[in-house]
C-alpha cells in the first residue's frame, strides 16, 4: 500500500485547497490511499519555547503521520504571490529539533499542488516551496503540475469537486505521483 498524506495549508472550514486534497483520495486506485492532515492548532514557532518546552504535541502528532506516509502532497493556497505563513509556519516547527529533519524530510517524495479562486491557481506559491523542499532535502515530484485556477467555480456547496477537467487531470497527477511515490519510498 503506497500511503500519501495530505496536507492542506489553510485553516479555512470551506478551502478549496482541503476539497483538492479530498477529491484527489478519491481519484486513487487499489493500493494507494491518501489521509488529510491539518496544520490546525500549530502556534507561531518561537526558539525560546521550544528551548524550554520542546517540540508541542501538536507539531509531533502531526511528525508522526509524516513519518507514517511514503510520500507528502501538500496543498498550498497562495498568499500576495507566495506561500501561506501559517503553512510555512507548520513545515518549520515539523523540522525541529534539527536531529530530526532528516528523518521526517529527507529523500521524502513529496508533490505540491495548490487550489485559488484567481486565474494563476497557485503558480507562485508552488514556486515558492521549492527551495524549501530543496533545503529539506526532499524528493520533488516534477512529473506533472497541478495548478487549479477558478476554484470557486469546481466544488459544489458539499466540497465534492464536479468540474470533469480538473478531476481527470487531478486522477493523472495523482497516478503519477502515486508510482513515483512508490519508485522512490524510503
Ligand atoms: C492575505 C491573502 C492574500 C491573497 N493573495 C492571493 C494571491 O496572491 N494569489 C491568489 O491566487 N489568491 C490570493 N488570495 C486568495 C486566496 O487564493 C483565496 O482566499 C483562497 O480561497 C485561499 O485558499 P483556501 O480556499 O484553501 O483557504 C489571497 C487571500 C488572502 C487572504
Amino acid at each position: 500500500m503506497t500511503k500519501i498524506l495530505g496536507i492542506s495549508g489553510s485553516l479555512r472550514a470551506k478551502s478549496f485547497n482541503s476539497m483538492l486534497l479530498h477529491a484527489a483520495a478519491q481519484t486513487l486506485e487499489e493500493g494507494a490511499e491518501l489521509e488529510v492532515g491539518s496544520i490546525r492548532g500549530i502556534p507561531l514557532f518561537d526558539q525560546d519555547v521550544e528551548d524550554a518546552e520542546g517540540v508541542p504535541q501538536v507539531v509531533e502528532d502531526l511528525k508522526a503521520r509524516v513519518l507514517a506516509c511514503d510520500g507528502l502532497l501538500l496543498a498550498t493556497p497562495e498568499y500576495n504571490n507566495g506561500i501561506p505563513g501559517a503553512f510555512k509556519n507548520a513545515l518549520d516547527w515539523l523540522s525541529r529539533p534539527p536531529e530530526d529533519t532528516a528523518k521526517v524530510f529527507k529523500n521524502r517524495p513529496v508533490a505540491i499542488v495548490g487550489a485559488s479562486p484567481g486565474g494563476f491557481g497557485t503558480i507562485l506559491a508552488q514556486n515558492a516551496w521549492l527551495p524549501v523542499v530543496r533545503a529539506l532535502g526532499m524528493r520533488p515530484y516534477f512529473g506533472g503540475r497541478l495548478v487549479m485556477s477558478h476554484a470557486h467555480r469546481a466544488f459544489d456547496d458539499d466540497g465534492e469537486m464536479t468540474d470533469a477537467v480538473t478531476k481527470d487531470r487531478l486522477r493523472d497527477f495523482m497516478r503519477g505521483f502515486v508510482e513515483f511515490t512508490g519508485q522512490n519510498s524510503r
